[in-house]
């Protein structure tokens, strides 16, 4: 979940359902999240017992005898006995106790006579199978050993609390979206329904759709403002080619120290954090509401398209440094950090206490090694400049170890494509909802796939949208889905 922006706790109160691209370096990042994270606890966690598992270290090696405790979360409250089980399943953050209080799921536990389950994701939060976040150590980091983790719980669970007669519907948002629709499909005898949003299925090195789909929503708003953004973008590139123009450049975006450029990762970088603004609003657009008193933000995609389209700011490159500020304000920052190696740096750091351990050093290490999932500049169709897809594999090897080259990396995503089949989802009752602005949609499933594998696309929403708890404002249609959802488990569950 997000660290390389802001695109994980940018979304305030629910860090569960977000997948991107690690990165605390952003807005002093991890202070940022680490304060967000705490308030999120304080709001949702209060009364949530944490409870604990053992699990094997590896599934798939029956030599290795070593386990560890994997964490969960229960609510009864709703469950009438012969009722379903819901498992809420975590993802690449810590699994936030807030969504045993609040959410969709909920609502429909409380019609359904639902007992509730969240399994933590191994190797994020307090799940933790190894000593450290070392190399060696995360290959037990995966999603085929985490469906395992997800079997083993089912069937104690199950047997030790009188559910194996009882019908199991997983959750997910994003990574676990993806995680809920894959269990269904690879352990169909323990998962009876799945409801898998916003959910990329299909792996893939380069992902420059996602900054297409970017493009698009920006359009929506307004067709100028991604045309603004392009013109912007470019001037900067073209500015960083001319040390001259670093003292202004340093000025322009504040930032925390005078621009130097050591490697041929600090432009990709500094471009990718500034681009990161809009990728990170459009992610969340409208998501990082105010919740039961913990602020939210307003910036959403009409303000930053308001802050490009205003010509008494200046230049466009004028208005996009002004987007910076106003991101920097928005999240209490003095200053914009963009030194590569400061990143790398906290990346790299393997402790479990270090800057990167909330998530950012695991999930990288899964897209170098499972999903890829780069959000480069790769495509002429969407308006940002500089980081191509070689940035991207670079930090692979930077972070973790050499033999992550781009060979390896592309031999894992096509075994993830050909373990789970990609968009070729051979499976029932799993529903796939898909918010149009999401640029994860890219890689989801967006149409029906047959009556069984129904798509619900939600126009105008963001990632995960209908998983967060109902509001007066939400658009009727994002109601109308989550309606919809209820009524297609309410008919699953009589089969
Ligand atoms: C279960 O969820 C309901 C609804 O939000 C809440 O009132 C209750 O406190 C929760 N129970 C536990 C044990 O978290
Ligand atoms: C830096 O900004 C000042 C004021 O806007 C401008 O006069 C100057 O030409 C700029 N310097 C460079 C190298 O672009
Ligand atoms: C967001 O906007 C509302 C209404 O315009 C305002 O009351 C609130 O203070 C704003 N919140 C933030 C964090 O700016
Ligand atoms: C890793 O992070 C921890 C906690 O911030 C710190 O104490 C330690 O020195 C860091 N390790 C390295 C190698 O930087
Ligand atoms: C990647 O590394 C492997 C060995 O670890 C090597 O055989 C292969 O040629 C390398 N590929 C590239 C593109 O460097
Ligand atoms: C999901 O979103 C995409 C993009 O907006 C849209 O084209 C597609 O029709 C949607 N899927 C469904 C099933 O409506």
């Amino acid at each position: 979940m997000a660290w390389k922006h802001l695109r994980r706790f940018l979304q305030g109160l629910f860090v569960f359902a977000c997948l991107s691209f690690p990165c605390q370096a952003r807005y002093g990042g991890l202070r940022g999240a680490a304060l967000r994270l705490h308030k999120v606890h304080d709001v949702g966690g209060a009364g949530v017992e944490e409870q604990w598992f053992t699990q094997r270290l590896d599934h798939f090696d029956g030599a290795e005898t070593r386990v560890w405790k994997q964490r969960f979360f229960v609510n009864d409250t709703f469950y009438r006995s012969g009722g379903p089980v819901f498992l809420m399943i975590g993802g690449e953050g810590p699994a936030n106790p807030a969504w045993m209080q609040y959410g969709t799921w909920l609502t429909y536990a409380k019609k359904l006579g639902a007992l509730c389950f969240m399994l933590e994701h191994r190797f994020y939060g307090k799940s933790r199978p190894t000593e450290d976040l070392s190399f060696a150590s995360l290959r037990y980091l995966s999603s085929r050993q985490a469906l395992a983790d997800l079997a083993h719980f089912h069937s104690s669970m199950a047997a030790a609390r009188g559910l194996t007669g009882s019908k199991w519907v997983t959750f997910g948002g994003s990574y676990p979206g993806s995680l809920a629709a894959w269990f269904r499909l690879k352990y169909p005898h323990l998962v009876h329904a799945s409801v898998a949003t916003s959910a990329p299925v299909h792996a893939v090195v380069n992902f420059p759709e996602y900054l297409e789909v970017v493009r698009q929503s920006l359009a929506a708003e307004n067709p100028e403002c991604p045309l603004l953004v392009q013109e912007a973008s470019d001037t900067l590139y073209r500015r960083l080619q001319d040390p001259e123009t670093y003292v202004n450049i340093t000025k322009d975006f504040s930032l925390c120290a005078d621009l130097q450029i050591q490697t041929k990762m600090d432009i990709p970088y500094f471009l990718e954090t500034v681009a990161g603004n809009f990728m990170d609003v459009v992610q969340y657009n409208e998501d990082n509401r105010e919740f039961e008193g913990v602020p939210g933000t307003n910036v959403t995609i009409k303000v930053l398209c308001g802050v490009m389209m205003d010509a008494s700011l200046g230049t466009p490159y004028s208005r996009y440094a002004a987007v910076t500020s106003l991101m920097l304000k928005t999240f209490s920052q003095k200053c914009l950090d963009v030194s590569y190696s400061t990143y790398l740096k906290d990346m790299s750091n393997t402790s479990w206490s270090g800057p990167a351990a909330g998530g950012g050093r695991q999930w990288v290490y899964q897209t170098c090694t499972e999903f890829g999932f780069y959000q480069s500049t790769d495509s002429p169709n969407q308006p940002f400049t500089g980081f191509p897809l070689q940035y991207f594999l670079q930090q692979c090897q930077d972070m973790y170890d050499a033999s992550l080259n781009a060979t390896a990396i592309a031999d894992a995503v096509t075994q993830t494509n050909e373990f789970y089949g990609g968009y070729d989802v051979h499976a029932t009752r799993i529903v796939f909802p898909n918010g149009s602005i999401d640029p994860w949609h890219a890689l989801g499933i967006t149409q029906d796939i047959s009556d069984d594998l129904p798509a619900v696309f939600i126009k105008g929403t963001a990632h995960c949208a209908n998983m967060y708890p109902a509001r007066q404002q939400d658009l009727p249609q994002l109601a109308l889905a989550r309606d919809h959802v209820f009524v297609l488990l309410q008919k699953w569950l009589q089969q």
